[in-house]
């Protein structure tokens, strides 16, 4: 019999649905136990959120600072799990911070330690940078990364940007002005996620983890979009420098603060808006001298290794 912590953060319930979908063949299963949970915080994130407090939560998302979640119930902290699978959205190119307010408590480390971990990614399409975090956390948690699945929207990067501001801050996933399509994972990406669970399911009875990603990637469980990955890292450096001066301000209702969100504010709509097709288009300038690092990279970030 082997024992899965099935574990995640949600507001919307999109990634509630993924995880569950890819948890059901295991759920069916003889000869596995799940226990699921969700993550929450002592101080919750309102959904739908609030415009002002969306950008409030940059500095904190980014810098990786951890806000208090709730305990984690004494039934599950003293289990012994053969696997743990970690739900989590990405929040400004980071772990969420409940995900990552998480990943620092005492308590992660206890149940993740020496632990096959995967991790399930449901965002918009930019996660890559996010994940190396992620397997930094793991790997002080002393936990072992076996596989990586990514749920993301796969429409254009700047189609995706306006629906999912438009879903973030009204609660709900339709098609904005009846012309952007629904923003956010599709239902169609969402209900074939079972077939991850198939994955994990044969490689869990054999014991054959440490080859699970391959099968997973085979199941197209990641896809690198490798414009997107070079965005991600540029957009790390800038952000690197906007959040230390944003966070140096004070606590998110201190004036000097909300000034200077409101110019990141301002800032962000250029970067997406100006800088990101200027990217694009040295991207695809160096596309072909770039191809072979093109090619590494896919490889490397499709991948469950840590550099
Ligand atoms: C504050 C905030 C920042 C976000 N930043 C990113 C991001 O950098 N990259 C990305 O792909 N998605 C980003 N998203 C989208 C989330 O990863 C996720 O898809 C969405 O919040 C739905 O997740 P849920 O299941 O928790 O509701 C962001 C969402 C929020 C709320």
């Amino acid at each position: 019999m082997k024992n899965i912590l099935v574990i995640h953060y949600s507001q919307s319930g999109q990634l509630t649905e993924i995880v569950n979908n890819i948890a059901m063949p295991l759920n069916n299963s003889k000869n596995i136990k799940v226990v699921h949970h969700q993550i929450e915080m002592e101080t919750p994130f309102a959904f739908p959120w609030k415009k002002k407090d969306f950008l409030n939560a940059f500095p904190e998302s980014f810098l990786q600072i951890p806000s208090k979640t709730k305990p984690i119930p004494e039934a599950i902290l003293n289990q012994k799990f053969d696997l743990v699978i970690l739900g989590y959205s990405v929040w400004y190119l980071s772990p969420s911070i409940p995900t990552n307010s998480f990943l620092s408590t005492p308590e992660a480390k206890q149940l993740l330690a020496n632990t096959p971990i995967i991790t399930v990614i449901g965002c918009r399409n930019m996660w890559v940078m996010a994940q190396e975090k992620v397997k930094t956390l793991l790997k002080e948690c002393g936990s072992k990364l076996v596989g990586n699945i990514v749920l993301r929207d796969r429409h254009i990067n700047h189609i995706s940007v306006i629906t999912i501001v438009q879903w973030m801050f009204s609660g709900e996933k339709k098609k904005y002005l009846g012309i952007f399509p629904k923003p956010g994972v599709s239902q169609k990406d969402i209900d074939e996620s079972t077939r991850f669970g198939d994955v994990i399911l044969d490689h869990t009875i054999s014991n054959n983890l440490d080859n699970l990603q391959k099968s997973l990637v085979k199941e197209e469980a990641v896809v690198i979009k490798p414009f997107l990955v070079l965005a991600d890292k540029r957009a790390n450096v800038l952000f690197g420098k906007w959040a230390k001066l944003i966070y140096s301000k004070g606590e998110s209702n201190i004036n000097k603060r909300t000034i200077w969100i409101k110019i990141f504010n301002y800032y962000l709509l250029f970067a997406i808006w100006v800088i990101a097709p200027v990217v694009f288009l040295l991207f695809l300038l160096t596309y072909l001298p770039l191809s072979g690092k093109i090619k590494k990279d896919k490889k490397y970030y499709s991948s469950v290794e840590i550099k």
